[in-house]
């Protein structure tokens, strides 16, 4: 049976480590006591904030084992969680989800702590994850978003995301091509 890992078409080439900018850069969610920990205390602490953006949004991470097990789950269903890491924030600054919709396809999501909005860093991170994808042999990121998400839209203009069209369930779907 293939393992989570290998259920990826483009997986192999995306580091576990990416460089964002100095001070600040992304590392791949494992399932380890020190990644459950943190994935813990970030759900924990943003629940409110975070909740009413995402549809997919773990409530259920009530401890670090339901966090080692929601890192878990997600791999084996073609989700990459990465933490956004930054040399003056203990924990985690963001989260960002990549889902493996096949055929070079990835759906892209961003939470951050609400103490590090304002500071460039969901758009900062974005860039460097869509550049690792797209390294990686990646052809299209889509992102979706509620159409009141006015922060979320910025965001994804700020990476150069366009609007592709309104998802049957409501939501706006942005899309960014690779390159060439
Ligand atoms: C959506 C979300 C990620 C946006 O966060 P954000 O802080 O607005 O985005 P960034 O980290 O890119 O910061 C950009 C802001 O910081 C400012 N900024 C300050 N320093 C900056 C820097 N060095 N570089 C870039 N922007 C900087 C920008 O001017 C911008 O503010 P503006 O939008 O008022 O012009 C955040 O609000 C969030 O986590 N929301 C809840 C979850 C969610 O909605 N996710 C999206 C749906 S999947």
């Amino acid at each position: 049976m293939a393992t989570p890992e290998r259920q990826f078409s483009n997986n192999g080439n995306l580091p576990p480590y990416i460089p964002v900018s100095e001070g600040m850069w992304l590392s791949r969610l494992q399932p380890t006591d020190e990644d459950a920990q943190d994935f813990y205390e970030f759900c924990r602490k943003n629940l409110e904030f975070l909740e009413g953006h995402h549809e997919d949004y773990p409530r259920d991470v009530v401890s670090p084992q339901k966090a080692k097990k929601g890192i878990e789950d997600s791999a084996a269903h073609s989700i990459l969680l990465w933490g956004i890491k930054t040399t003056d924030h203990q924990g985690l600054a963001g989260v960002l989800s990549l889902e493996d919709q096949g055929e070079g396809v990835y759906e892209i999501g961003v939470g951050l702590d609400e103490q590090m909005q304002n500071r460039g860093v969901a758009t900062s991170s974005m860039n460097a994850l869509a550049d690792a994808v797209f390294t990686a042999g990646g052809r299209k990121l889509v992102a979706k978003t509620d159409p009141t998400n006015f922060r979320s839209q910025k965001v994804l203009s700020r990476t150069h995301f366009t609007f592709a069209y309104k998802h049957p369930d409501g939501d706006f779907v942005y899309e960014l091509l690779a390159q060439g």
